[in-house]
């Protein structure tokens, strides 16, 4: 009889545990299951994925293909709840949550990874992708796939790249040559990148988390910013924004990151569903955020909201010139091999 009590105890405890599971779990455990049968449609083990974009956004549409995906593949027995435009975790503070297991999804933008790798910031390096494509290969190829793996010893799972565009200024005060940029003060992601190229240009830089940023412009804490086409429409930026110049000088690309222990823990039925849906979302997030891109860019153009200014090529020139002393600055900090690399691209 003590012995059957002392077994039905452990099997209650398991259940308990397994139910515990169900919620997330914290630390970056949480999924110990052999298989994921213990998980059903009632009682789902649930994903959270915190993000900073509108859930129109490009990334936020992906998140939510992802959640639906995992629906699909699961049956149910997988929840992915997602929470969009840092309603859970603003830029700093999703990182922390993800190494703490707080929320098990986040795509960062590759310049907030600067503190675990300062790499990463070759999305900064001024006009180093000569087009979309140089962008895909270097993701997709050896230097791309080097760059996420640097992130394991952190406890943090590289998984996929998902991307948002060319980054184009904008300034309540006139930016078309470089110097009109002096004096003015921008806003920033993260990093010494940013800040560098912003002083090349005789501007002054401050770092502010996105989801601050569309205040900070209307407040005048900054004159100006620097982003995509998409998320100056999505965050409305034409709104408290008088003149947009389109650079195409940087790139925003997302990270998309998993807890490394968490998801090595996943049972092997879910990590299966979990990198198909990951793999679906991520060739689903790449086609849409050309498109969306480009719309935004028509709608910005053709509200007339802001005065949009292109760079012809000898102007471009006159940019190019200025920021090189970004390269002399940073090629050591970022990587000779993976500038060069990129560049070849
Ligand atoms: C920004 O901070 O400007 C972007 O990285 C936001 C985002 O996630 O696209």
């Amino acid at each position: 009889m003590k012995k059957g009590w002392k077994m039905l105890m452990a099997g209650g405890l398991s259940i308990l545990l397994l139910a515990a599971a169900g919620c997330g779990g914290g630390g970056g455990g949480g999924a110990k299951t052999q298989d994921g049968s213990a998980y059903t449609k009632e009682k789902p083990l649930t994903i959270k994925f915190s993000h900073v974009t509108t859930a129109d956004s490009p990334k936020g549409k992906a998140a939510d293909k992802f959640a639906e995906l995992m629906a699909e593949k699961t049956d149910g027995r997988v929840k992915v709840e997602v929470y969009p435009s840092s309603q859970l975790y603003g830029d700093k503070d999703e990182l922390e949550a993800l190494q703490a297991g707080n929320v098990q999804l986040i795509a960062p933008s590759a310049t907030k990874l600067v503190g675990f790798n300062p790499a990463f910031q070759i999305v900064d390096m001024p006009f180093l992708f000569k087009n979309h494509d140089s962008v895909i290969k270097f993701w997709d190829g050896d230097l791309g796939k080097k760059l996420m793996s640097s992130l394991e010893d952190k406890n943090l799972q590289g998984l996929a790249m998902w991307e948002n565009g060319f980054k184009v200024f904008t300034s309540n005060k006139p930016i078309g040559t470089p110097e009109e940029f002096n004096g003015q003060k921008f806003r920033t992601q993260a990093g010494k990148v940013l800040e560098a190229q912003f002083k090349a240009l005789g501007a002054g830089a401050a770092t502010i988390p996105f989801g601050e940023t569309y205040t900070a412009l209307q407040q005048g804490t900054v004159d100006g910013q620097e982003n995509t086409w998409n998320n100056i429409d999505t965050q409305k930026y034409e709104e408290v924004q008088k003149n947009l110049l389109v650079s195409n000088h940087g790139r925003i690309d997302y990270i998309v990151l998993t807890n490394k222990k968490w998801y090595s823990e996943l049972p092997e039925d879910i990590r299966k569903a979990f990198d198909e849906s990951m793999t679906e979302a991520t060739k689903y997030e790449r086609e849409l955020a050309v498109q969306l891109d480009k719309g935004s860019e028509d709608k910005l153009r053709g509200s007339g909201k802001m005065k949009v200014i292109d760079l012809g090529d000898a102007d471009r020139e006159k940019f190019v010139n200025v920021m090189e002393s970004v390269y002399s600055e940073f090629a050591e900090t970022v990587g000779k091999d993976i500038i060069d690399g990129a560049r070849q691209l």
